[in-house]
């Protein structure tokens, strides 16, 4: 095990009815919001009327800001940052999925920044100050809610990049697994995806000792399959909409993360691929991740034996452990077309003629490479968008 800080210091506030509270919860903080949300699925399902009700009796004024798209752009940031400056606003509240609580995080350091906003998304400058934050989760997969993450793009250029930084964790997360009923079986699919991929990335290490993380990893993992299949028979099944949820913060939150070294890339992979073609960032994964394992796994055979054997119940092969592993990766790769994923490019209609460009755009957070397992360089993750045309 390696040595970590772990800080996880988002409230959260789990249950049904909770999002009744949001109010009160704010009120803590401040006497006046932004109040954050994407297209509108919050008004068709009445959650707007409840939160706007909620902070109108906790005596909280609000001003909106609406229009976050899935792959949040950074010109809606910039107009967040602008209405909290000029109206001497403290408090942001997403209330959305992943691309609303980025949106909010990235207003919440750009208002105390001097700079552009950008600068904290290419590493020319490290956030000091950051406005409170607090959300009210409605889709289970970024883990946004209490994260030290926040993925923004740059519509100039196409370019999708993240910000991790402790100051960027919500102060409270609300979630409620009914809020979720509503959404897609083709969302609840990317989102089942992206919370395995976070848990997946973590996963897959080289770091020896860490029996207690790879159990608590692989417990995560089972879980959202198991209960993968009932909220899709059953949308409205609130046990396995809670099971998700709940999984899908733990997974991203640190913890399971702790004492071991992660590796990411297949994240910096897909971010290229929901830039350019703007798919769902869970579909791209589904497209990535398969590919990736089949590039790496033989840095780590025993590695990608045990998640066969243990997360997929693969016999363990004592003669031939590489074909143990190898139908771990197949497994996960069924599994992820059985809930309704693409796990090809061909898969989800993206043509293979800028492949070059993706990949010389990859960002490669070690210099020239990216990832652990493997260190990949710029020509590796080309061959991985290769391997996954199909
Ligand atoms: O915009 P609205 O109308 O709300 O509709 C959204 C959106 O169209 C809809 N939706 C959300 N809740 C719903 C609902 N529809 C019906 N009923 C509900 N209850 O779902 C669509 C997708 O929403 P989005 O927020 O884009 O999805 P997700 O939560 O998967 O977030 C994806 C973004 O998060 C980033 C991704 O890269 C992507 O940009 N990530 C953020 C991370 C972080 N901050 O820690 C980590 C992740 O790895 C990821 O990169
Ligand atoms: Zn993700």
């Amino acid at each position: 095990m390696v040595n970590f800080d772990f800080i996880s210091p988002t409230k959260i506030i789990f249950g049904k009815g909770t999002e009744e509270r949001v109010g009160s919860e704010v009120a803590r903080y401040a006497k006046k919001c932004l109040l954050h949300y994407g297209g509108g699925s919050i008004k068709k399902t009445g959650l707007y009327d409840i939160v706007v009700n909620s902070l109108k009796e906790a005596g909280v004024e609000f001003i909106e800001l609406s229009g976050v798209v899935p792959n949040p752009r950074l010109s809606l940031v910039r107009e967040g940052i602008k209405i909290c400056r000029e109206n001497d606003i403290k408090f942001v509240l997403a209330v959305g999925g992943g691309s609303v609580i980025d949106s909010a995080k990235a207003i919440c350091v750009g208002v105390p920044y001097d700079g552009d906003v950008w600068d904290f998304f290419t590493g020319k400058a490290e956030p000091k100050e950051c406005l409170d934050i607090g959300t009210i989760l409605t889709l289970a997969a970024a883990g946004s809610e209490a994260s030290n993450s926040c993925v923004i793009t740059n519509e100039n250029g196409w370019y999708k990049r993240g910000l991790n930084h402790d100051i960027i964790r919500p102060k409270f997360s609300i979630l409620n697994p009914e809020l979720t009923f509503t959404v897609s079986p083709y969302q609840t699919a990317c989102g089942i995806v992206d919370i395995m991929a976070h848990i997946m990335e973590r996963y897959f290490t080289h770091t020896r000792n860490v029996e207690l993380t790879d159990r608590l990893c692989e417990a995560t993992l089972k879980t959202v399959i198991n209960n993968a299949y009932k909220v899709l028979a059953n949308p409205k099944d609130y046990d396995a909409r809670a099971e998700i949820m709940w999984a899908g913060t733990l997974a991203h939150n640190g913890l399971l993360g702790t004492g071991r070294i992660g590796d990411w890339a297949s994240h910096q992979i897909e971010h290229e691929l929901s830039a350019i073609y703007d798919i769902a960032h869970g579909a791209g994964l589904a497209i990535v991740f398969p590919a990736w394992c089949k590039y790496v796994y033989k840095a780590n055979i025993s590695r990608f034996a045990q998640f066969a054997t243990r997360v997929w119940n693969v016999d363990y092969s004592f003669e031939n452990p590489e074909q143990t592993a190898l139908e771990g990766i197949n497994r996960m790769e069924k599994f992820f077309k059985e809930i309704g994923m693409p796990v090809t490019l061909k898969d989800a209609n993206i043509p293979d003629d800028r492949l070059e460009e993706m990949a010389s755009k990859c960002k490669l957070p070690n210099g020239d490479s990216v990832g652990h397992i493997v260190k990949l360089t710029r020509e590796d993750v080309l061959n991985i968008y290769k391997l996954a045309r199909g």
